[in-house]
């Protein structure tokens, strides 16, 4: 078994024109062989500095990279060149070559690995019907859609049968029936193969469709790590809650309308099958309150079910209290979201 990857205090520093540029701050990672790890945060959080760190696209100021117990960092560039095999990589703007069909595209990885014509030939073939584009191997990039583009740059990136995949926002430039395409190749493929794949992305939905954990990044730091289920159900972090957030496609205002002094609006979050409206009637019973649900929604997160209900409670603050204790008893996770 192969594609473990830790990172081991690994700081990036840049010069920067006038004072450094801290891309990466220390940051450790442990990212078992097999695992979809995603990497989430805002436009210049560090996470394209940290993943390039991965293959030594670009060397830490300080740490170690090991890939399987091996630490790159020490490596000559013969052997580095030799590990590099190991790790492919995709990415937003696909970055094909453009006077190249998408046979030779695919077959470039392959140049000097000591195959012949005839291997190369069939290890193309049968990458190009994976990534189920063989009737497109005489084509031109400029003649393929973004998501076909796609295709080919993952179709290159396996060619030297590579035990990690790296994705750079691989989907940010596609619509999301495409990215729903791209998602099931990459799940397909960590299935079948056990390849390990590390995903950067700043849409949680993508996240959410395709990864096991995730680590959200802020200012060069990872400030929050762990299962993605967990993760959506208990953000711990405000820069994790905004991006739990805004998978939803929803903001938490237009969720959670106005309502007055003596009502308070709640976010519910049921864990496996908790029933769900039997919890509001108990609760409205028990303590006396009129309970109005505003929206709700059930999805499956890595397999699991996560529930999520909207409310609004004609409580105030000490009403509230016994409330959100007996809530807790039951499990039931629940966020205050305030009164307008
Ligand atoms: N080669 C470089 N030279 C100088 N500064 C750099 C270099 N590469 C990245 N940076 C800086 O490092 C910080 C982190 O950049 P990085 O590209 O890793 O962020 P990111 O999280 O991938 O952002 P985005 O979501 O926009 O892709 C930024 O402030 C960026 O300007
Ligand atoms: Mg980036």
């Amino acid at each position: 078994m192969s594609g473990s990857i830790v990172l081991d205090h690994i700081v990036k520093t840049f010069p920067g024109s006038s004072d450094p540029v801290h891309a990466v701050r220390d940051v450790s990672l442990t990212i078992p062989q097999g695992e979809i790890f995603g990497i989430v945060g805002f436009s210049g959080a560090g996470k394209s500095t940290l993943v390039r760190c991965i293959n030594l696209l670009e060397r830490p100021t300080s740490g170690h990279v090991f890939i399987d117990g091996t630490d790159l960092t020490t490596l000559s560039d013969r052997e580095l060149k030799r590990e590099r095999r190991k790790i492919g990589m995709i990415f937003q703007q696909f970055n094909l070559f453009a006077t190249r069909t998408v046979f030779e595209n695919v077959a470039f990885p392959l140049k000097h690995t000591g195959l012949s014509r005839g291997q190369i030939r069939e290890k193309v073939t049968s990458l190009l019907a994976y990534v189920e584009l063989e009737d497109k191997a005489s084509a031109y990039p400029s003649q393929l859609s973004g998501g076909q583009k796609q295709r080919v740059a993952i179709a290159r990136a396996l060619a030297t049968d590579p035990a990690i995949l790296l994705c750079d926002e691989a989907t940010s430039a596609l619509d999301p029936i495409t990215t729903s395409s791209i998602l099931r190749l990459l799940k397909k493929l960590n299935h079948e193969t056990g390849i390990t794949v590390v995903v950067i992305t700043h849409q949680m939905q993508v996240v959410k469709e395709l990864c096991h954990r995730v680590a959200v990044m802020e200012h060069g730091t990872v400030v929050e790590e762990g299962d993605v289920f967990d993760i959506f159900a208990r953000p711990g972090q405000a820069v994790t809650r905004s991006f739990v957030d805004s998978a939803g496609g929803e903001t938490a205002e237009s969720q959670f309308p106005a309502c007055a002094e003596n009502e308070k609006l709640l976010r519910l979050k049921f864990f496996g099958d908790s029933a769900r409206e039997a919890v509001i009637s108990q609760i409205s019973r028990r303590f006396q309150v009129d309970i109005v649900i505003l929206s709700g929604s059930i999805e499956t997160i890595d397999g699991r079910p996560l529930g999520q209900l909207n409310v609004k409670v004609a409580a105030d603050e000490k009403k509230l209290r016994p409330i959100l204790e007996y809530l807790r008893e039951l499990k039931v996770e629940a966020e205050v979201m305030g009164h307008a």
